[in-house]
C-alpha cells in the first residue's frame, strides 16, 4: 500500500516539475502604451585609447579608406547596426576638455595630456567639427557632454552658442571662419560627467547648485530646445538621485538625469578576463548584469516621487561589461575582446531599458570602438564586428516601437547554489503592426522550448526570424578569421493558433517577427 502511494507521489512530483519547467511568455499585443525610444540604443565614444584616434579618425591622408578623415568601414558598420546617437567627448575626459583647443586649423591646435587615459598626448585633431562630421556621416544625433569640472560657465555657454546660434556674434563668426556657416542644432547636452568623482568630486548638493547655475546660461537658440542631462548617480547612490531630484530643479534646469552602471565580474582591482572565463564567471556576470533591474526600479521610484508627471528622462549614459585589458595592451586604453557572453549582457540590459521605457529615454553603451564593450574592433585597416554589434543590429526592430506588456514565466539557470531567470525578452509592435519578440536563453548548456502566447491579436503568420549564438560561451570574432558569433536566419518555430513555440538553443538570442 505504502509502496503504491510512494509511486503516485513520485509521479505527481515529476509532473509538477515538468509543469513548472514550462517556459511561457504571455504577450498582450493590444495593451501597449509606452514607446521604446530609439535613443535607448545609443552609444558613447570618448577620447580614450584607440576609440577616437584609429577607431574613427585616421586623417585625410591615411591609406585606410576614409571620408574627410573618418574611416568608411566603421561608419558603414555603425549605420548597418542602426546607431541613433553618439555621446562625446567623455567620460572623465569631458571635464578636462577645452573645446576651443579643438577648432581651427589642425596644425595650430594646442596639445594636452590625457591624464585619465594612459597619460598620452592629445593633439586635438579630432574636435567639434570632426565630431559633427562623424555624426553627419552616421546619420545620428550628437550628444555632447560639457566641462563643468575644470571649465567655466562662460566656456560652456559659448560652446552652445558656437554650435547652435544663427545670430551674428563672436562665436558664430568664429564658427563661420572655421568653415561652418549653418548652426548644427545640437539638442542633447550633458552638464558634466561623474561630477561625484572624476568630474570634480562634488557633493550632491554642491553639484546641484553648480548645475543650476550652468544650466541658466545654456541657452536655446532658434527652434532648438536643449535637452540638458544632469550628472546623476552611479550604481546604488540613491542619495545623489534624491538630492538632485529634490534640489536640482528637475524639468527646468535639466530634462534628463544620468545613471552609470558597469558590469564587473569580480572587483575593480581584478575585473576578470574578457575571453578566458569559466561558468562560475559567466554566471556571476549574468547575475551582476541583472542587478540593473533593481537600480532602475529604485532610482525610478525616487524620480517618481519628485516628478510624478514623468517629465524627466533617466539617461543610462554609461553601461556595459568592464573586464581586464587584453594582455600586452596599454592598461589605460581599456581594450577588451568581446564574446558571446557580451552579447547576452547586451540583450539583458536592452530588455531592461525597454521594460522601463516609461522613464528610460536614452542609454549609451561604453564605448563603441576599441574600448570596453565595443561594437567594433579595429587594427590598422582591418575591422571586426563583435557579438554585441549583432545584438544591437538585431534589436533595431524595437526602435521607436510600442512596448507590449509581456509576462515571462521561466526556469531558473542555477549554478552551484544560486539562480537567475533563464530567459530575458522584449516584445514590441512597430508602426506597420508587425510584432517582434526578442528572447535570450542564458543557460549555457540547455536548450529551451518557449511558448509565446499572443493575446489581443490574430496572428496570421510567422514572417521571419534570426539568431545569434556560437559554439562556446566565450566564442568571439577576431581579425582575419571567420566570424564565430554572428546573426543568421532562424526558423525553429511552430505556430498553433495564437501560440508560437520557439526552440531556443542554449546561449542564444533569437528574434521572431509576426503579423
Ligand atoms: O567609460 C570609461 C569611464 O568610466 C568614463 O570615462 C567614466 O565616465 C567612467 O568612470
Amino acid at each position: 500500500m505504502n509502496f503504491k502511494r510512494n509511486i503516485v507521489l513520485i509521479l505527481l512530483l515529476n509532473l509538477t516539475l515538468f509543469i513548472s519547467a514550462q517556459n511561457t511568455i504571455i504577450i498582450n499585443a493590444d495593451l501597449g502604451k509606452e514607446k521604446i525610444d530609439k535613443h535607448i540604443y545609443g552609444h558613447f565614444s570618448e577620447h580614450l585609447g584607440t576609440c577616437i584616434y584609429g577607431g574613427y579618425w585616421v586623417g585625410e591622408d591615411s591609406e585606410v579608406p576614409n571620408t574627410n578623415g573618418i574611416r568608411n568601414d566603421v561608419v558603414d558598420a555603425l549605420k548597418e547596426m542602426g546607431i541613433p546617437n553618439l555621446r562625446w567627448p567623455g567620460g572623465c575626459f569631458a571635464d578636462e576638455y577645452h573645446w576651443k583647443d579643438g577648432i581651427g586649423p589642425r596644425t595650430e591646435r594646442p596639445t594636452m595630456i590625457n591624464t585619465h587615459w594612459g597619460g598620452v598626448t592629445e593633439d586635438n585633431s579630432f574636435g567639434t567639427h570632426e565630431f559633427l562630421e562623424l555624426c553627419k556621416q552616421l546619420e545620428c544625433e550628437p550628444v555632447i557632454c560639457g566641462n563643468l569640472g575644470s571649465g567655466t560657465v562662460q566656456e560652456m555657454s559659448q560652446w552652445v552658442e558656437y554650435l547652435n546660434s544663427d545670430n551674428i556674434s563672436p562665436m558664430t563668426n568664429l564658427r563661420k571662419a572655421n568653415g561652418q556657416d549653418e548652426s548644427w542644432g545640437v539638442k542633447y547636452w550633458g552638464v558634466g560627467n561623474e561630477s561625484w568623482g572624476c568630474g570634480g568630486n562634488f557633493t550632491a548638493q554642491a553639484y546641484a547648485d553648480e548645475m543650476r547655475r550652468y544650466s541658466t546660461f545654456l541657452k536655446n537658440y532658434g527652434d532648438n530646445k536643449l535637452y540638458k542631462v544632469a550628472c546623476g548617480p552611479s550604481d546604488y547612490n540613491y542619495e545623489w538621485m534624491e538630492t538632485l531630484m529634490k534640489n536640482g530643479n528637475p524639468g527646468r534646469s535639466f530634462q534628463g538625469i544620468s545613471l552609470h552602471y558597469y558590469t564587473i565580474c569580480h572587483n575593480w582591482t581584478k575585473k576578470g578576463s574578457a575571453t578566458e572565463f569559466d561558468e562560475s564567471e559567466y554566471f556571476t556576470t549574468m547575475k551582476k548584469t541583472m542587478a540593473m533591474e533593481e537600480l532602475l526600479q529604485k532610482h525610478i521610484t525616487i524620480m517618481d516621487k519628485y516628478d510624478p508627471e514623468n517629465q524627466v528622462g533617466l539617461i543610462v549614459d554609461e553601461w556595459g561589461n568592464w573586464f581586464d585589458v587584453e594582455p600586452g595592451t596599454n592598461p589605460g586604453f581599456l581594450y577588451q575582446q568581446n564574446t558571446l557572453r557580451d552579447a547576452m549582457v547586451a540583450s539583458v540590459n536592452l530588455d531592461l531599458f525597454n521594460k522601463y521605457c516609461r522613464r528610460v529615454k536614452m542609454a549609451n553603451i561604453a564605448q563603441t570602438v576599441n574600448v570596453l564593450q565595443a561594437m567594433i574592433l579595429t587594427k590598422e585597416d582591418e575591422m571586426v564586428k563583435t557579438p554585441s554589434f549583432y545584438v544591437f543590429k538585431m534589436y533595431k526592430v524595437h526602435h521607436d516601437a510600442t512596448l507590449l506588456p509581456a509576462s515571462i514565466k521561466c526556469d531558473n539557470y542555477t549554478f552551484e547554489n544560486e539562480s537567475v531567470p533563464t530567459l530575458s525578452a522584449t516584445a514590441s509592435k512597430d508602426e506597420s503592426g508587425k510584432v517582434h519578440i526578442t528572447i535570450s536563453n542564458l543557460d549555457p548548456e540547455n536548450a529551451k522550448e518557449v511558448n509565446c502566447e499572443l493575446r489581443g491579436m490574430d496572428v496570421s503568420e510567422f514572417t521571419t526570424g534570426s539568431i545569434i549564438t556560437g559554439d562556446k560561451i566565450n566564442s568571439y570574432n577576431d581579425f582575419g578569421k571567420k566570424e564565430e558569433v554572428t546573426e543568421s536566419a532562424f526558423d525553429a518555430v511552430k505556430m498553433k493558433g495564437n501560440t508560437l513555440t520557439v526552440n531556443m538553443p542554449a546561449k542564444s538570442v533569437v528574434m521572431v517577427e509576426l503579423q
